[in-house]
């Protein structure tokens, strides 16, 4: 392991009913709050009330910025930051999944920036300052409830970027009631189930082995969400099911797993770039990508590939070498996803090889990357094909 610093300032809030909390958690003297939230499923499941009658008992103005879309979009942000200058905002109030909490970090910081809020997403300035901020969360996957990261879409050049700067675009809190989850139709609680299982495997395959507390860990969250999700999506409404994949969402990318490493992170990479290109979801373009990178990484610390499928998919290690076992895992992993409806190829998005250029040169824009396995041009070229 690298040395490391663990520092997480957000306080969690977890559990049923929690939403009726919010008013204690608001910082003292907050007078005018903008409240951001996506394209109107908080108003069908009766969030927005919930979230408005808390707000209403504190006696705070209160501003909306609503139809925050999925990849959320720099011109969402930008609105945002003109509401908050406009209305003297102090406090912003993100209730939604993980586009509307990441909108919401690059409009906090954006608020107290003199240039265009699209200079911190392109690293080309760093916040100096932020109005704080705190979320309500109403779908599990990112885990941006409890980081910094922020991942926003500029349309005019077709670039998705994730960035982060912490204090600044840490929640000050977040509140987690798996009741607000229920309302999550299935192929959006598929996406979510991708997302948080590419996160916990993006730190899997690391640079520091070894690491054998964290190994433990994340093949467990694993293996429980393997467990559950398929329960999970034969019965939508289960709250204990929903507590558990809520959980494990949080726990996939809030630095607990990935002490003393960076993680991977090259598939996240492409996946930006394929959704930067064409708008797909962002757990949908993972689903294709991610068992496609093992196959094409496994020479890279084998030992590790078959680690991973024996004790994560229980593949039986008798009479196979390593290799045999590393893609028997990364097969598994293809097989689970698409048995819960996720899609396979690019195929399937109807993408085809005429984007490959584009998508390619976009995930080159700051070099080569990728942690455990450094990925040049041509090895991106290679996993789309793969991908095809
Ligand atoms: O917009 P509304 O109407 O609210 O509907 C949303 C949206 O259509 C719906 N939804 C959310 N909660 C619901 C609900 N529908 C019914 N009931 C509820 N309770 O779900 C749809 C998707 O929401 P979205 O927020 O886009 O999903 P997700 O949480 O998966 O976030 C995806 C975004 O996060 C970025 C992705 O790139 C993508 O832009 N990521 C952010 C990360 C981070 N900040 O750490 C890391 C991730 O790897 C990821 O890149
Ligand atoms: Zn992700």
């Amino acid at each position: 392991m690298k040395s490391f610093v663990f520092h997480n300032p957000t306080k969690l809030i977890f559990g049923k009913d929690q939403v009726e909390t919010l008013p204690e958690h608001i910082p003292e003297g907050t007078r005018n709050v903008l409240l951001v939230y996506g394209g109107g499923s908080i108003k069908k499941n009766g969030i927005y009330d919930h979230v408005l009658e808390q707000l209403n008992k504190k006696g705070m103005t209160v501003t909306e910025l609503s139809g925050v879309e999925p990849n959320p979009k720099l011109t969402t942000v930008h609105k945002g930051v003109d509401l908050c200058v406009e209305n003297d905002i102090d406090f912003i109030l993100a209730v939604g999944g993980g586009s509307v909490i990441d909108a919401v970090k690059t409009i906090a910081t954006g608020a107290k920036y003199d240039g265009d809020a699209w200079d911190f997403v392109t690293k080309k300035a760093f916040p100096q300052d932020a109005l704080p901020f705190g979320t309500v969360l109403t779908m599990a996957a990112t885990a941006s409830e409890m980081n910094a990261g922020s991942v926003i879409t500029n349309w005019e050049t077709n670039e998705k970027y994730g960035w982060g700067y912490p204090p600044y675009t840490n929640p000050t809190f977040s509140i987690l009631d798996p009741q607000n989850t229920v309302s999550v139709p299935k192929d959006q609680t598929v996406y979510g189930i991708v997302d948080m299982m590419t996160h916990l495997m993006e730190q899997y395959f690391h640079e520091e082995t070894p690491s054998p507390v964290q190994d433990e860990m994340i093949e467990g969250v694993l293996r429980v969400i393997i467990d559950t999700a398929p329960k999970l999506l034969e019965d939508l409404s289960n709250y204990q099911h929903r507590e558990t994949i809520m959980y494990a969402g949080t726990l996939g990318l809030n630095g607990m797993m990935q002490m003393g490493y960076k993680g991977d992170w090259a598939s996240h990479n492409i996946e930006h770039s394929v959704s930067a290109v064409h708008d797909i979801p962002h757990a949908g373009g993972l689903a294709i990508l991610f068992p496609n990178w093992m196959e094409y990484n496994i020479n890279v610390q084998t030992e590790r590939f078959a680690r991973f499928a024996v004790k994560v998919f229980g593949a039986d290690p008798e009479g196979k070498d390593d290799k045999e076992l590393g893609l028997e895992g990364a097969e598994a992993l293809r097989k689970f996803w698409n048995s819960l409806g996720a899609p396979e190829t690019l195929a399937d998005y109807e993408i085809t090889e005429d984007s490959f250029d584009s998508i390619v040169e976009k995930s080159m824009n700051r070099g080569p990357f990728g942690n455990f396995s450094k990925l040049q041009e041509q090895d991106v070229f290679r996993i789309l094909e793969l991908s095809k």
